[in-house]
Parts: C-alpha cells; structure tokens; sequence
C-alpha cells in the first residue's frame, strides 16, 4: 500500500521485495543496506517534497509505503537541527535505515543490567552518516540513539522496518550514571502530502 505516488517508488519496493525474500535475517539486512545506498546514490527515487518539511520541537515520521504481501514498512523521517531520539529499541524488529540528506549521529548502545524498569546502557559506538550510507539493526542489539548534529541543515532518513512499528521503547536518564527509565512510547505518524 502506497500512501502517495513519487518518481522511482516501483523500483524501491522492487528492490525491498528482492532483499526481503532472502532466508536469514542478517541476509536480509545485507542485501537491504546495499540496495538502499544504491537507490539513494543512483538518483531516480525522488521522495514527496513533504519528508524534506520539519515539524515544530520533534522529528516527523512519515510512512511512504506497507506491504501488505512482506508485512515491512517504509517510514520516511525528517530531523531539522538538533532533532533527535531518547535512546530507544525497535520492538524486537530488524531495521534498515539510510540517509537520505544531510548528515544523521548514530550512537548504539549494549544493555549492561537492567532491574523491572531501570536499564544501564553503554554506549559502545557512534557514526556520522552522510547521504548514501545505511546501517543496520539486528534485536537484540537494537538500543541506539539518532541525531541531526548540523546548526542549520535539514536530515532525511528512511527506515525499512520488518513489520508495523507502532510503539516502541524510550529510555529516559536517571540521575544515576548510565541507567535509565523505561517508557512505553506510541509513535505517530505525520500526514504525507
Ligand atoms: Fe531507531
């Protein structure tokens, strides 16, 4: 289900469906990063001109498409200057996600401890990642933070999610060092036009 037509939206989800069909999930992923730099770099996808539009104090997420036959979603986001994520997991699912435009600060992180709600998290490594470049996540290494570094530049990310992610955790610092609190956060959807 496309939620709105854009210049090279077939060969995308041509491109999703190949890698999808792949046995195992680290398969998948592989097959999905390189898919996505290709796409991004080869320049016949034009997104809707609405990912490139910020919203006021939070990043947007918009969705572009929904396999009804593979169950993955395609969520376009869209980061003005400082915008950025608590970290947060994604569901248990494997993500895709590459830079569209402009320049994302990825920082993962490994769950040391964790007693009920109360987690320690590590960070164990942070990339730049410019346009053209896609990284991966595999549960149960999923805890990561997102953030556009830039004072003045508008980022563009899409996320190729294994299914419907419609709630996630967010982990909020606690006074302590390194440990956090777990929310249940329902995520939104911002309209495309
Ligand atoms: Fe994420």
């Amino acid at each position: 289900m496309l939620t709105t037509e854009f210049p090279g939206c077939r060969e995308l989800i041509d491109a999703i469906d190949a890698a999808v069909e792949h046995d195992t999930t680290p398969a998948i992923t592989d097959s999905l990063r390189n898919s996505l730099c290709k796409l991004i770099r080869g320049g016949h996808v034009q997104l809707p001109s609405c990912v490139f539009e910020t919203a006021a104090g939070r990043y947007a997420r918009r969705e572009l498409y929904r396999s009804e036959e593979h169950g993955y979603c395609v969520v376009a986001m869209t980061w003005g200057p400082g915008q950025g994520t608590p970290i947060h997991d994604h569901s248990g699912m494997w993500c895709v996600e590459g830079v569209w435009s402009g320049a994302l600060e990825v920082t993962q992180y490994e769950r040391v401890q964790n007693e009920s709600e109360r987690y320690r998290f590590l960070p164990v490594g942070a990339i730049q990642a410019g346009p053209g470049s896609a990284g991966s996540l595999i549960p149960p290494h999923e805890y990561h933070t997102i953030r556009n570094p830039s004072d003045d530049t508008v980022a563009v990310s899409l996320h190729i999610y294994a299914g419907n992610m419609t709630r996630c955790a967010i982990f909020q610092p606690l006074p302590e060092h390194d440990w956090y609190l777990r929310h249940e956060r329902q995520l939104g959807l911002d309209p495309v036009h």
